[in-house]
C-alpha cells in the first residue's frame, strides 16, 4: 500500500513544487513506483515533470479524476516508475464543484479518489498550492504524512506556526491519522546570516521535526524547472544530493512508524 505524502505551506515560491518534483523523480530512480499529484492550478509540477505544456492536459487532469472519483484515465506516465496526475488552471474551480454539485464530504474528495490507485504505488506525492483553502484541506486529508516547507526567510517562519495549527485542525476533523513528517528548510542562502539564524530558531523550536538535510539555493535547480530534472553530469548530482539525503531521512521516518 502506497504512502501518501504532501508538500505544503501557504507561502508562495518557497520550493514546494520543486521539492515534490525532484523527490518524485529520485524515488522513481531508486526503484519505487511513484505517483506525483499536482494539486495546484498553476500546474507547475505537471510542467516540470512532463516537460509538456500544461494545456496539453486540459480535460485530462486531476479535476476530472476527482469529479469521477477515478484517477486511472487521467494518469500520465513519465517513465516506468513515475506517473503524474496533472493539473491546469481549471483546478481552481474545485471549491465551486465541491459546494455546488458534490454530495459527499468536502474534505475527502481527493483521498477517496487516490484510494482507487493507492495499492499500485509505493509513494504518492502531492504538491499543494500556496494557500489554506479547499485544495490544501483535501491534500492533507488525503495524506499519511505532511512535509512542511520552510524557506529560511522571516515571513515564512511566521507562516509555519499557522500551517501547523491548520494541520492540527485537519487531524482533529478529517484525518486523525495524519503524521507531521517533518519540516524541510529550502532555498537556504548560505551567505545570508538571517537565513541561518532562522534555521537555528526552527531547530530550537521544533527540534527533531526539522530535517537535518537542508536544501540550498542552486542555479542548477532553477534550470531543472525549465529543462526538466536531469541526472547526467556532476552538477546535476551535486544539485540533487541534498534532496537525496532529505529522502533518506524521510524514508527512515516512514519505516520507523511502520515498525511501531
Ligand atoms: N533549491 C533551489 N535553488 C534555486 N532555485 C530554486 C530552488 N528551489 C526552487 N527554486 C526556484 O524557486 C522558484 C519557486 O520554486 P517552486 O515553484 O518550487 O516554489 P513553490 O513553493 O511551489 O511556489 P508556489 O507557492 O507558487 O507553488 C522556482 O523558480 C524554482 O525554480
Ligand atoms: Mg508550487
Amino acid at each position: 500500500m502506497g504512502v501518501t505524502i504532501s508538500f505544503g505551506i501557504q507561502k508562495g515560491g518557497v520550493g514546494k513544487t520543486t521539492t515534490t518534483a525532484i523527490s518524485s523523480y529520485l524515488l522513481a530512480e531508486m526503484g519505487y513506483r511513484v505517483l506525483a499529484v499536482d494539486f495546484d492550478s498553476q500546474g507547475n509540477l505537471t510542467g516540470m515533470l512532463t516537460q509538456q505544456n500544461i494545456y496539453d492536459f486540459t480535460e485530462r487532469t486531476v479535476l476530472q479524476a476527482v469529479k469521477e472519483k477515478n484517477p486511472v484515465p487521467y494518469i500520465h506516465s513519465v517513465n516506468d516508475n513515475l506517473d503524474v496526475l496533472p493539473a491546469e488552471d481549471f483546478l481552481s474551480i474545485l471549491p465551486r464543484y465541491i459546494y455546488r454539485e458534490y454530495k459527499g464530504h468536502p474534505a475527502a474528495l481527493l483521498r477517496e479518489t487516490l484510494d482507487v490507485v493507492k495499492a499500485d504505488y509505493d509513494f504518492i506525492l502531492i504538491d499543494l498550492p500556496p494557500n489554506l483553502g479547499d485544495h490544501t484541506v483535501n491534500g492533507l486529508t488525503a495524506s499519511d504524512y505532511a512535509v512542511v516547507m520552510l524557506q529560511s526567510e522571516p515571513f515564512c517562519y511566521d507562516a509555519l506556526d499557522r500551517y501547523l495549527e491548520f494541520l492540527t485542525g485537519v487531524q482533529n476533523n478529517t484525518n486523525p491519522d495524519l503524521i507531521l513528517g517533518g519540516i524541510l528548510t529550502t532555498m537556504l542562502d548560505a551567505r545570508a546570516t538571517i537565513d541561518s539564524s532562522i534555521l537555528d530558531q526552527a531547530k530550537e523550536d521544533f527540534e527533531d521535526l526539522v530535517f537535518a538535510s537542508v536544501i540550498r539555493r542552486k542555479s542548477r535547480i532553477k534550470e531543472f524547472s525549465i529543462e526538466g530534472i536531469q541526472n547526467r553530469i556532476k552538477a546535476d548530482r551535486v544539485a540533487l544530493a541534498p534532496y537525496q539525503s532529505f529522502l533518506e531521512e524521510l524514508i527512515e521516518r516512514v519505516k520507523e512508524r511502520q515498525v511501531q
